[in-house]
C-alpha cells in the first residue's frame, strides 16, 4: 500500500489515484457493475466498496498484474481473438473477475454455465456475453 494513501478511501482509487494506474474503473461505485473488481488474495472483490484500511498486507492484483502487451494472459489474448472487449471499459474488472473464475475452476468438463461467471461479477451495458463465454471457454479447454 502506497505510504500516502488515506486508508479511508476505497481501495479502488489508492491504485487509479495513489499509484496512476487506471485499468481499474469507476462504474457505479455501489458493488453493482463490476468495473472496479480487482483479485484480493485470489478472489475477486469490487474495490469501489472496500475501505483500503482492510485489505493493507493483503496481496492485491489489478488489470495491470494479469499480462503485457509483449506477452499477454491467456485470457487476453482469447479476448483479443474473439473480439470480446466492445468499449472496453469495464474489461478490466472481467477479466480479473475471469482470471480468478479460471484458477477456481481449472477442469475444463467443469460446466461454465452452471458455475459462477465472469457475467454474473460483472453487469456488462453492451451485448458482449456470446464472444466472453466462447473466449472463457477456449481458455478453460487448453487448461
Ligand atoms: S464501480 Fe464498483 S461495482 Fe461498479
Amino acid at each position: 500500500m502506497a505510504a500516502d494513501a488515506d486508508l479511508a478511501m476505497p481501495l479502488l482509487w489508492v491504485p487509479r489515484d495513489v499509484l496512476n494506474m487506471t485499468g481499474t474503473k469507476h462504474g457505479c461505485g455501489v458493488a453493482v457493475c463490476g468495473a472496479c473488481t480487482v483479485r484480493i488474495h485470489g478472489h475477486a472483490d469490487r474495490s469501489c466498496v472496500i475501505p483500503a484500511y482492510t485489505v493493507v498486507g493483503k496481496s492485491i492484483q489489478t488489470i495491470e498484474s494479469l499480462g503485457t502487451p509483449d506477452k499477454p494472459h491467456a485470457l487476453q489474448s482469447a479476448w483479443i481473438a474473439r473480439q470480446v472487449p466492445q468499449c472496453g471499459y469495464c474489461q478490466g474488472g472481467m477479466l480479473m473477475a475471469a482470471a480468478a473464475l479460471l484458477e477456481k475452476h481449472r477442469n475444463p468438463r467443469t460446466p461454465i454455465l452452471t458455475q459462477p461467471s465472469p457475467t454474473s461479477a460483472v453487469a456488462v451495458r453492451v451485448n458482449g456475453f456470446a464472444p466472453l463465454f466462447i473466449a472463457l471457454s477456449a481458455v478453460l479447454a487448453r487448461a
